[in-house]
């Protein structure tokens, strides 16, 4: 029972695991190849040392911040993932309606079983949304689709740029022979031009996500985009690839400026409150959640709403146990992170 027996986002995994047909937890769970990346994900946050001072006074507490300009009640969201329906028929406007109640952001996955329209009004009155898109090669789907969104409602554009063109292989979800997250029609020529090209088709801000390198960072800095989205797809793209803790150290390594000039969301792994605590300590504005999502989802709403609420009490008493009594006052001096070995 979803209030007795579910007490972390680990236990709603197992439950999603026992529920859910094999073919559909596989396409969620999978990570590519040997799962390194997907492994790593998790594991990273094991290495890191949080520093809790005492002598301080959290009786007052502020966990609330502000995304692109927008006021959410968490630092943290739910991060687009495809095809919610596979764990309930509600789907995404589950997600939507529990995010809306939290009052924390969601951003639908362009992969999603419902329409683009059916989110958006799944919402609540006022509700802010961000939307998930592909270049696609298809120019004429890409225009529709950002008209949709903008439309919609929806106030920017995670475009993930870590798959486009190809995408990763996912052994564990390939043995069911039905790797439904295989998005076909990327255009596998994207370049520098192309992501002018696409910045000309909507005028919804436009935050890169999948960055994965302190270079690519520094060049959206570069471009003028008001935000990046540091991420290796959950482990799902390419296998090797480092996770956002690493990745978010070695921007502060070599090319700082990048959290000076704009807004750094991150995702990967993000089971607890404590995770959360690090990639926001490293330089992260807000972070994201993927499979926890999708996982309590097979209850719908109630579950999606309990996912949230469980995590913000992990957050919330983690950050008064640091002596953190905002969460915009989270810096590299509440993390020892000498067990990392930099990339
Ligand atoms: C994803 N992710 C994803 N990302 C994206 O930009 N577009 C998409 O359609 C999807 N689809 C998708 C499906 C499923 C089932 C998963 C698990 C993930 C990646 C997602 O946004 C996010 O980066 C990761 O899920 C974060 O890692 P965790 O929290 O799942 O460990």
């Amino acid at each position: 029972d979803l209030t007795t027996d579910i007490w972390d986002l680990n236990d709603m995994q197992i439950a999603a695991k026992n529920v859910l047909a094999p073919k559909y937890y596989a396409s969620y769970r999978t990570g590519a190849l040997n799962e390194f990346t997907y492994q790593a994900n998790l594991n990273i946050y094991s290495k890191v040392r949080l520093n809790g001072f005492s002598f301080r006074d959290v009786s007052n507490m502020n966990v609330a911040t502000t995304i692109l300009g927008y006021n959410f009640s968490q630092p943290f969201f739910i991060a687009p993932a495809a095809d919610a329906g596979h764990a309930n028929k509600s789907a995404e406007a589950s997600l939507a309606e529990a995010a809306g109640k939290a009052g924390i952001l969601y951003a639908p996955s362009i992969s999603s079983t419902l329409s683009i329209e059916k989110i958006a009004a799944a919402g609540q009155p006022g509700q802010v949304m961000f939307h998930q898109e592909y270049i696609w090669a298809n120019k004429t789907r890409l225009v529709d689709e950002l008209h949709r969104i903008k439309a919609s409602g929806f106030k920017a554009i995670f475009l993930t740029v870590d798959n486009t063109g190809i995408n990763g292989i996912r052994t564990r979800s390939m043995r069911f022979n039905d790797d439904t997250d295989t998005d076909t029609g990327h255009a596998a020529n994207f370049d520098l031009q192309s992501l002018a090209a696409f910045r000309n088709l909507t005028t919804l801000p436009i935050v890169p996500k999948g960055i994965k390198t302190w270079q690519d960072a520094r060049t959206c800095m570069e471009l003028g985009f008001p935000a990046i989205y540091v991420s290796n797809h959950g482990g799902r793209v390419l296998d090797g690839a480092p996770t956002s803790v690493e990745v978010l150290m070695d921007i502060r390594q070599n090319a700082p400026e990048v959290f000076d000039n704009m807004e750094v969301y991150a995702d990967g792994g993000v089971r607890r409150g404590t995770d959360a605590i690090i990639l926001l300590a490293l330089g992260a504005r807000a972070v994201g959640l993927g499979r926890p999502a999708m996982f309590a989802n097979i209850w719908g709403e109630p579950g999606v709403s309990r996912m949230i609420s469980l995590f913000a009490q992990e957050f919330y008493t983690s950050l008064q146990l640091m002596g953190v009594s905002d969460v915009h006052a989270l810096n590299t001096s509440y993390v020892n992170t000498n067990q990392i070995v930099p990339l």
